[in-house]
């Protein structure tokens, strides 16, 4: 590695996601192992802003790579779109003495800051830290897993009560504007539908024809998975069983999603991927 870099930043940005805490800890240890000061950047760009920023060392990432959330605490700062802020922030990189900076973060805000601010001079790499899987250019997000497993779970425990009542159950997940919770944890629970933003659009009288049709052949319980994004789940339970006459329940399972120990796959590609950006920063990338 070069030795040009002296200090990193590193920070969490948008909604947390299971193992960006075991992101950190990769960042901090690779950083530490090749001789780099490493300085935490705490509730993201807008800690920056405010000089939120704290030592790191081995200790200060001890026994987090099973924990959810973040450490670093994690925001969302609009005023960063403002390139005077993205100048600020580089200034406020260099008074640090801040080489360079590791973000973990979702979808294209926190990496579209990313960008400001290596055009601001300060190199910035990217760790994908979500639980939609929604950035462009990578196949895994970390985060991604653990939260279909804690879906997943949940469509189970719902299936079993769903069923014995013989009723409908539209279950929402999350993802706003991404659609692969959903189609994840509906393919894995065996879910009778799945609805999402990319190709939903609107049309419940279809649904409801089906499930006309399948009580017909004696098919009681069924179980709908519905992306956040699709729209207002009660409204569309109360439609269903009106039209059906199946009694028709409602569930938003929420930010219980994004908690929770991160699983074996998150913890491994958080770690790989702390390592590698902080590989990236000392070549300059
Ligand atoms: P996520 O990273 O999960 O997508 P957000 O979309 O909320 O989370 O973005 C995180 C932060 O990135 C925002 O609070 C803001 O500081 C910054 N941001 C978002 N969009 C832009 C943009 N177009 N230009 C500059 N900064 C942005
Ligand atoms: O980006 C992750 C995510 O959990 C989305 O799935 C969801 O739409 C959004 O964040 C919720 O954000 P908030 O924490 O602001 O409610």
């Amino acid at each position: 590695m070069s030795n040009a870099v002296k200090t990193i930043g590193v920070l969490t940005s948008g909604g947390d996601a299971p193992g960006m805490n075991a992101a950190i800890r990769a960042v901090v240890r690779t950083g530490i192992s090749n001789g780099l000061n490493v300085k935490g950047i705490r509730r993201g760009y807008a800690g920056l802003l405010e000089e939120d920023i704290i030592d790191m060392n081995n200790l200060s990432v001890s026994d987090i790579i099973q924990t959810g959330g973040t450490i670093l605490y994690t925001a969302r700062c609009l005023e960063f779109k403002k390139k005077e802020y993205q100048q600020k922030a580089a200034e406020i990189c260099r008074k640090h003495g801040i080489d360079g900076i590791v973000v973990i973060g979702g979808d294209d805000g926190s990496f579209n800051v990313a960008s400001r601010l290596s055009e601001q001079g300060i190199n910035t790499i990217g760790v994908p830290g979500t639980i939609d899987l929604d950035i462009a250019c990578t196949e895994y997000t970390i985060g991604f897993d653990t939260a279909i497993n804690t879906a997943m779970e949940a469509i189970d425990k719902l299936r079993d009560t769903s069923e014995s009542h013989e009723r409908c159950s539209v279950v929402e997940v999350m993802g706003r504007t991404a659609g692969h919770i959903a189609l994840w944890t509906g393919i894995a629970s065996g879910a009778e539908y799945i609805l999402t933003t990319e190709k939903y659009h609107g049309d419940i009288q279809r649904i409801i024809s089906k499930i006309q049709d399948r009580r017909k052949l004696g098919k009681k319980n069924r179980i709908i998975v519905n992306a956040e994004g699709v729209g207002n789940s009660a409204e569309m339970a109360k439609i269903i069983e009106v039209a059906t006459g199946v009694e028709t329940r409602a569930t938003i399972l929420g930010h219980i999603q994004r908690g929770g120990n991160p699983t074996c796959k998150d913890r491994v590609f958080a770690s790989a991927m702390g390592t590698m950006a902080v590989e990236l920063l000392c070549e300059g990338k």
